[in-house]
């Protein structure tokens, strides 16, 4: 689930659109790790987004990266990506970002060890083992050709390559080798077993014993999987899902995504990140699709990106209260200086004004203090007519 990126992934990198500041995802997402609420996103535009689930937001925009962004984990001092330019990066949230260089191709895989340290894969045959202190602490020749995927397996390192090996490792020993039928283009752990997405179209579990159970899903390549508990997810090429609860058939999904290059378990919804850049949202229990979807909208959708720049004094959630400004929690109808408990300015009281899209969309094309004279709201317009469009649009979907 770490880091699901198919290594097939990174050969569409040289069409990967670079969009400009304050924009979402502008190319596929290539890479989904997810704790709880908070997930986290790369893509092929250059950036990772920090998102949070539940409320459908933008958390943070994470820029480094020259390339894709193909792989992403969530370690305990925040995100880490690793990207098609040999770059690991560890984001604390204090914004103290630490770049290595520590590969010669791009970064396959990602993982985080039990001592807080980073395991990074690359297509250059390495793994390189960091310290939580950020110092490499050991790089390990791990396969002939890419290491296409990482995972661990109850606290031991596994790897899988281009070589048609599985390998375990005891810190930087080989602990077990396993020979693979087949490609594998991706690996999640499983518990005791790693599942590995085999470019044959099968989903296969394997462990330090060899191959212990094998699911026919296509006929294509698979290019991403994702484990949690007992269930798993594997995509292949043509953009199809399957979601494995157990011994139960394979439920399949058609998300309509184009090729899902990634996927990532968060609580019990799957997340399917697609070649539409995109981020879809469904039941891992049922596979119906769940509202989350529309919020995670990226293609496109700039909305939650410039909310980001309310954010600072507004929250919309039910629960999250006011800050420097009045909660937003349904503004949508709303008469202006009505929120109960906020202490407003009496000009805002007095005028009068039901919140809409219309009137929103006026508030920041005249300005707070041309729209509203005498508010408190610090005067801020947002001249370009894309930007308040995706804005209108996002408090119109979350302010209800
Ligand atoms: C630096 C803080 C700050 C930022 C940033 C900010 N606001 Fe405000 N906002 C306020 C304050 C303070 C008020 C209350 C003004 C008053 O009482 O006159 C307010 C009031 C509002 C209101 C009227 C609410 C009501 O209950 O009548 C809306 C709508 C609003 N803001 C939307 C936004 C949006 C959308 C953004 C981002 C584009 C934004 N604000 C950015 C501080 C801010």
């Amino acid at each position: 689930m770490r880091a699901v990126v198919a290594g097939l992934a990174m050969m569409m990198a040289a069409g990967a659109a670079v969009a400009g500041d304050l924009q979402g995802h502008g190319g596929p997402v290539s890479a989904l790790a997810a704790a709880g609420d908070v997930v986290v996103s790369g893509s092929f535009d250059t950036r990772a987004i920090v998102w949070d689930l539940g409320a459908g937001t933008a958390l943070r925009v994470l820029r480094h990266h020259e390339g894709n962004v193909s792989a992403v984990a969530l370690g305990p001092e925040g995100p880490v990506t690793g990207g098609q330019d040999g770059r690991v990066v560890i984001w604390p949230e204090d914004a103290s970002e630490r770049a290595h260089a520590l590969h010669q191709a791009p970064v396959a895989a990602l993982a985080v060890l039990p001592d807080g340290g980073v395991a990074s894969a690359s297509w250059d045959g390495t793994i390189a083992l960091t310290g939580p202190d950020g110092a490499v602490a050991a790089r390990l020749s791990a396969h002939e050709g890419k290491v296409t995927g990482l995972g661990l397996l109850e606290g031991r390192l596994a790897s899988v390559g281009e070589d048609l090996r599985l390998r375990l490792w005891d810190g930087s020993q080989t602990a077990a080798v396993v020979d693979l039928p087949a490609q594998p283009n991706a690996m999640a752990a499983a518990g005791p077993l790693a599942a590995v997405a085999f470019a044959d179209g099968v989903l296969r579990l394997v462990g330090p014993d060899g191959v212990a159970e094998e699911r026919f899903l296509s006929d294509r390549p698979l290019i991403a999987v994702a484990a949690q508990g007992g269930r798993m997810a594997a995509s292949d090429i043509a953009g199809q899902v399957w979601l494995l609860n157990g011994d139960a058939p394979a439920q399949r999904l058609e998300p309509g995504q184009g090729p899902i290059w990634s996927l990532a378990f968060a609580g019990d919804r799957l997340l399917t990140g697609g070649a539409d850049g995109r981020i879809r949202a469904w039941s891992a229990e049922t596979g119906s699709p769940l509202a989350e979807a529309a919020a995670l909208q990226m293609a496109n959708d700039e909305g939650p990106l410039v909310w980001r720049a309310c954010a600072a004094c507004h929250t919309l959630g039910p629960d999250d209260g006011n800050r420097a400004g009045p909660t937003l929690y349904r503004v949508m109808g709303r008469r202006a200086g009505t929120v109960p408990d906020y202490d407003y300015s009496p000009a805002l009281r007095e005028t009068g004004i039901i919140w809409t899209e219309e009137t929103i969309a006026a508030l920041f094309t005249q300005g707070p203090h041309a729209y509203t004279p005498g508010s408190r709201m610090p005067d801020q317009r947002i001249p370009n007519p894309e930007d308040l469009d995706a804005l209108v649009a996002f408090l119109s979907r979350n302010g209800r």
